[in-house]
This record gives structure tokens, sequence and C-alpha cells, in this order.
């Protein structure tokens, strides 16, 4: 990745701000995408991928019943493919404040795989005691997806309206945390991607 800033994400930043979800496919560049999805695969390999929590604090656990995905949470000094994902974020940030001017402060994110047959049931991404989570980001990792496989992440929008948005490796969708309940269907291979969330002030 020479220059994250050489990215535009205006396109995606005016959907966003005219529905409160976008969606842009081929978002970063091939190379990029595949160092992270065989990032993703070796910290799988190592055992490093762990089973997800759900809530905060006392109340967290694992609850195969509610998430199913492996996470290992996401840091720069890990490998220049995380330099570089975490670099074109960085770039989407000062973007999304700049244009919608919403006061976003850090980004925190994680590797999640999800094996075959996992699924996250229908939540919001919000915990109920720190909203500091704002614009929810997705990046996916995996290559040659067909709708028939399942997995999608379904948005269930206004006046019963769903969205289907396939895992396919170079679709980057970012949505309002607060505003769009949403669910991973489970799919019959393994689901590979960066899921993280632009956070303002606490
Ligand atoms: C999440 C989530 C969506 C996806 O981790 O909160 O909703 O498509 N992930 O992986
Ligand atoms: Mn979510």
């Amino acid at each position: 990745m020479s220059n994250p800033l050489e990215i535009s994400f205006a396109p995606l930043i005016d959907d966003l701000a005219e529905h409160g979800w976008a969606i842009q496919h081929v978002a970063l560049p091939v190379g990029l995408t595949l160092e992270l999805a065989a990032e993703c695969r070796a910290r799988e390999n190592k055992g490093r991928l762990l089973p997800a929590g759900v809530g905060r604090g006392a109340a967290q656990g694992v609850q195969q019943q509610v998430r199913g995905d492996h996470i290992e949470w996401l840091e720069a000094e890990q490998s220049p493919a995380s330099a570089g994902y975490l670099a074109v974020l960085e770039a989407l940030r000062c973007q999304l404040n700049q244009a919608l001017y919403l006061g976003l402060e850090d980004f925190e994110g994680h590797f999640a795989l999800y094996p075959p047959g996992a699924f996250y049931l229908k939540h919001l991404d919000r915990f109920r005691d720190d909203d500091r989570r704002s614009v929810s980001v997705v990046f996916y990792l995996n290559p040659e997806w067909l709708p028939e496989q399942g997995g999608a992440l379904r948005l269930y929008l206004d006046a019963g309206r769903e969205l289907d948005v396939y895992p396919q490796a170079g679709t980057l969708l970012v949505f309002m945390s607060a505003d769009w309940p949403h669910a991973v269907l489970p799919a019959n291979r393994e689901r590979l991607s960066l899921t993280g969330w632009f956070r303002r002030r606490g």
C-alpha cells in the first residue's frame, strides 16, 4: 500500500450520508486484500483466533448460540498488511470527519472467521453502557463467494426492508452503528472478514 490517501471514499461517504449505509466493491488494492485474507488464515492456523464474546465487562461471555465467530483484535505492529489496512481506515476516518462532522476519534477492529454453519444473531453494534461506536466498517476477504453459499450480512432497514450483503473479497460495507440491526447468516463455507468500528469521544 504505497499511499492510502490516494483512495477516495467520496462516493461511499455520500451514500452513507444519504442512506445510513454504503457499499464499495473492490475497495482496496487486490494485493492488500489477498494479504489480509492470508493473514486471517495464518492467524487461525496458529490458533490465535478465539471464540468471540458477547456483551461487555462482567457480563461478557462466549455464547455460540448468539455468535459463533472466532476473532483476534487488530494492531498495526502485527504485520505490514494490518498496518496497511489501518492506514486506509485512518484515511477514511479523516474523510468522514471532514465531510460529515462525525467527530470520529479512533478505530477498533478484529479479524473474524465464521466456521461453516456459524452465525451471529440479529443485534446492534452498541453496548447498553457505551455509545462510542458510531460507524461500523466491515471488509470481506472471501474470493468467489456465491449467494447459494449463504453467509450474508443481513441489514434490517426501515419499513421491513432487508439488505443482504455477501462477503465477497474486496467488498467494504459501512453503516451507522446505532441505526441498523443486522445479523450474519450461516454459510456452508468458512467466512473471513475484518470487522470494526469508528468511535467518538467517550
Ligand atoms: C459484528 C458483525 C458482520 C459481518 O461483528 O458485529 O456484525 O459481516 N459482523 O461479519
Ligand atoms: Mn455487528
